[in-house]
């Protein structure tokens, strides 16, 4: 092909699971399906240069966060990148420089992975496009290369990456795992949730409260693989199946009473897989636990619908209607900010996906 160079811009956002993946099959494929809240403010930026080069042999790529040239991110990358390639063949024709910031604080303990794996794959993506766009009509002819196409390209891609990414590219909640209940569903890439939701979870707001911002001991890809020979293993995968079909009906009914049961004990249940896997280990910190109980409390004291989940780290989600908001941020500020690293949280809530900049 004819381009020499150019350079795309996309932002992706972070997500937040409500039925957790945990467990996975060779090839990135989850042992069951999950579904996540697309999140808004928490999002990486990345902007993607690429130049044409003469040698074909190797991948040929430098990174930066905020600047930054981080070469211990490099491995992580040419392991995407070697998955990809069969996807994306014009991998080894270009010098990529990689330039990347996130909105949350770097290592505060909010996973980079999810909003930077997609906002790369989506930068990505654009290349192919333009690579695409002389066959454009000839395509088109064939298998239409709707909006549809590339975002569902874009997720499968994502996924190889890091699986929770292939979850960030729309909003705003979106459903990753083949399930009886949703048609179109798929292990191979993430859909927008097909069904109405009720307004109750219309702009749902999500604080995240940094309890520990150290670096995780377990990262989730060894997590995933103690999975295997897991005693409890294939009880969690058919519970979460049942979880998402009794949260399809909480979605349409609106019932928040249900939604936190459904959502707090597909956290708890995600670090008691953790805590009895071969080895075993903890991710939760004392200040998480005051927290969950403050939470605990503060919905027996008052009539609130806030409730908690955790990703695979320490910090706690605290998810909420909207029209709770006054109402959570006092507790927050007079509970809950002693439990937090510095009193670090962010205020975040339901967004709606990649946006190319
Ligand atoms: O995308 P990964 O491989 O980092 O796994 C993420 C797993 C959890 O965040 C713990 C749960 C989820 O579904 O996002």
């Amino acid at each position: 092909n004819s381009i020499e160079k150019g350079s795309f811009t996309w932002s992706s956002p972070s997500n937040i699971a409500l039925i957790k993946y945990w467990g996975k099959k060779e090839h990135q494929i989850p042992e069951n399906p999950s579904v996540s809240f697309t999140l808004d403010n928490c999002k990486t930026t990345t902007t993607l240069g690429f130049t044409k080069k003469e040698n074909q042999d190797d991948f040929s790529f430098d990174v930066f966060l905020d600047g930054d040239k981080k070469d211990d991110f490099k491995p992580k990358i040419e392991t995407f990148f070697k998955r990809i390639e069969v996807y994306l063949p014009f991998l080894r024709n270009y010098h990529f420089k990689i330039e990347t910031s996130n909105t949350f604080p770097h290592s505060s303990g909010i996973a980079s992975s999810a909003s930077g794996m997609s906002a790369l794959t989506m930068c990505l993506m654009s290349i192919e496009k333009l690579l695409m766009e002389p066959y454009g009509t000839l395509i088109k002819a064939e298998r239409s290369l709707t909006d549809d196409f590339f975002i569902q390209k874009a997720s499968f891609l994502a996924r190889l990456g890091s699986g929770s990414a292939c979850r960030s590219l729309e909003g705003d909640l979106v459903v990753w795992g083949k399930h009886s209940e949703i048609d179109g569903s798929s292990d191979l890439f993430g859909i927008k949730y097909p069904f109405k939701v009720h307004e109750n979870f219309k702009n749902y707001q999500d604080t995240i409260l940094l309890v520990d911002k150290g670096e995780k001991q377990v990262s989730s890809t060894v997590g995933h693989n103690l999975m295997y020979g897991h005693p409890f293993a294939q009880e969690r995968f058919k519970q979460a199946h049942k979880n998402l079909s009794n949260l399809i009906e909480v979605f349409k009914e609106g019932d928040l009473d249900t939604f936190i049961e459904i959502v707090e004990g597909e956290a708890l249940t995600l670090h008691a897989m953790m805590m009895t896997s071969m080895p075993y280990f903890i991710l939760m910190k004392p200040n998480t636990l005051e927290i969950i109980n403050k939470i605990w409390s503060f919905r027996q004291a008052t009539n609130s619908k806030v409730c908690f989940t955790l990703d695979a780290g320490a910090n706690v989600h605290l998810l909420y209607p909207e029209n709770e908001c006054e109402q959570v941020c006092e507790f927050v500020k007079n509970e809950l900010v002693a439990f937090c690293q510095k009193g670090q949280y962010i205020n975040d809530k339901i967004g709606f996906g990649a946006k190319q900049l």
